[in-house]
């Protein structure tokens, strides 16, 4: 464009020509420097696809994307020598597309690396030598918990007793109100509860005791009822060796027609002599809970000093294990049950306190924290 313009200039005019020639020249230049990083541009992101779409399974391509694309030699290297030939004002624009390129590279290197690693390892890796010893196999242990859980159900299972279950999820009715707690009863207060949401129709919580689960049992099926209900309970107390937040409890419950007190004291002395040993000693005690009338705790003679007295006994040579009692006819009638008719015993015991007793545990915290040392014993 310059040259042609030069025939048009008069001759006196020579200073402009030059001027304008000059002036052409660099704007000439710099058009193809702009054209040159356009270029390089839609070169960028050319390379970039590529990158992304390569596929390596082997070392051997593994190295051939390393040359092409990050070596010394490679794409990546000489687009960044060309930075020279890039206008001042567009550098800056440009060296940011290298570096991104350059990154994405790097990373597509790395990935590539890990999968013909991974591929190599498997190929390489031999068949299984069959003649070798074999591994070691850790067998856990049965938590002791679960243990006595299980002896529980097994002699209650061969004197005819089901197991049944419910929600750990109560409302007020099934944990309270139905067994025979009047409202704002200070019975209430023997139990710290959580609850979960207060002031509604009915309080729901999470359940104190397994004694809600005699409710729901009696409300679905009528007597004769035999049956084991065993679960979690929360209550809303501070962790020590002695008490802990969550717990679990065996419910027993006998509904029919002349079911007397002899039975009930028959039923769990049978139950303890299986449990603890045919010396064992039981005692029931005068006591009281809401649901229950008569009600009776029911204590074993101290297994650690046989009845001498000692700490854990305080001295009395005595344990408690269980509360107890005749159902409260209210509580059968609140389940549709003819109190008239039907009479029933029921009983309720802890099953860490049992395990203690059983296996000389000082500390209730040790079956929560699941330390092997101590879970190894059994
Ligand atoms: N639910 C009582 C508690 O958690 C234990 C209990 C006492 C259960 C007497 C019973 C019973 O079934 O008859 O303290």
């Amino acid at each position: 464009m310059a040259k042609y313009k030069a025939y048009f200039y008069k001759k006196d005019d020579i200073g402009l020509l030059f001027y304008d020639i000059f002036f052409n020249l660099r704007f000439e230049s710099n058009t193809s420097k702009d054209k040159s990083m356009q270029e390089q541009l839609s070169q960028i992101n050319q390379i970039i696809a590529e990158i992304k779409d390569f596929q390596a399974d082997t070392k051997d391509k593994l190295e051939t994307f390393k040359s092409k694309y990050i070596g010394k030699k490679g794409e990546v290297a000489s687009l960044f020598e060309q930075m020279k030939n890039i206008a001042a004002e567009q550098r800056k624009a440009f060296g940011i597309e290298l570096n991104r390129l350059k990154e994405v590279a790097q990373d597509k290197f790395k990935e590539l690396s890990e999968t013909v690693e991974a591929k190599t390892q498997v190929s390489s890796s031999k068949p299984n030598d069959l003649t070798l010893p074999p591994v070691p196999y850790a067998l856990g242990s049965i938590h002791p918990l679960v243990q006595t859980r299980a002896r529980i159900v097994e002699i209650f299972e061969r004197i005819g007793f089901t197991q049944s279950e419910a929600t750990e999820i109560e409302d007020d009715y099934h944990n309270f109100t139905a067994l025979n707690f009047p409202p704002n009863h200070p019975a209430r207060e023997m139990q710290d509860t959580f609850f979960i949401e207060k002031n509604q129709t009915s309080d729901m919580l999470l359940r104190t005791h397994t004694s809600s689960v005699q409710i729901r049992l009696m409300q679905q099926q009528k007597p004769p009822i035999r049956s084991l209900m065993i679960g979690r309970v929360y209550r809303n107390e501070a962790i020590s060796a002695r008490a802990h937040c969550l717990f679990h409890q065996v419910e027993g419950l006998y509904v029919d027609e002349n079911v007397g007190f002899a039975d009930l004291k028959q039923t769990l002395y049978h139950f303890a002599k299986e449990l603890f040993g045919k010396d064992i000693k039981v005692r029931y005690r005068p006591s009281y809970f809401p649901f229950t009338e008569p009600s009776a705790e029911i204590d074993i003679t101290c297994l650690i000093c046989k009845g001498k007295g000692c700490n854990v006994c305080k001295y009395s040579g005595w344990v408690e294990i269980a509360g107890s009692g005749m159902v409260h006819p209210n509580v059968l009638e609140n389940c549709g049950i003819d109190s008239e008719k039907y009479t029933g015993f029921a009983f309720g015991m802890g099953i860490e306190r049992i395990t203690m007793l059983k296996y000389q545990i000082k500390d209730l915290r040790l079956f929560t924290e699941n330390d092997v040392r101590f879970l190894r014993q059994f």
